[in-house]
């Protein structure tokens, strides 16, 4: 378990309860025609920009985050799926 985190949850707590279902743990299950995470080449601030607006198909995620340093957490996460 992470401990660095103090406040806020991790980032794979976030996105396995928000992110998953459609991108799956390990990011490639492309449900609804989600990207695969693992092939994404987005910057953070691009990553902040969909969680914020959403695109199509992802719905806009960040009212989820009840803390700053959620965001933080998710996007590093979402680009430690990559390869
Ligand atoms: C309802 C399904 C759904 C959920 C839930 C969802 N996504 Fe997505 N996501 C999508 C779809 C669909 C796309 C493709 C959007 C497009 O470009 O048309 C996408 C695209 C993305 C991208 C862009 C990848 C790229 O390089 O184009 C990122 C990053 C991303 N999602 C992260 C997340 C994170 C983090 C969460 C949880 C906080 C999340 N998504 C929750 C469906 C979802």
């Amino acid at each position: 378990m992470s401990t660095d985190e103090p406040k806020g949850e991790t980032g794979i707590r976030l996105y396995e309860r928000n992110c998953s279902n459609c991108h799956g743990m390990d990011g490639r299950l492309g449900n609804s025609g989600a990207k695969d995470l693992t092939a994404s080449k987005m910057t953070d601030e691009q990553i902040i920009e969909i969680l914020e607006e959403g695109k199509n198909a992802m719905p806009p995620m960040a009212m989820l985050m009840e803390n700053p340093s959620d965001m933080d957490s998710i996007v590093v996460f979402v680009k430690s799926l990559r390869k």
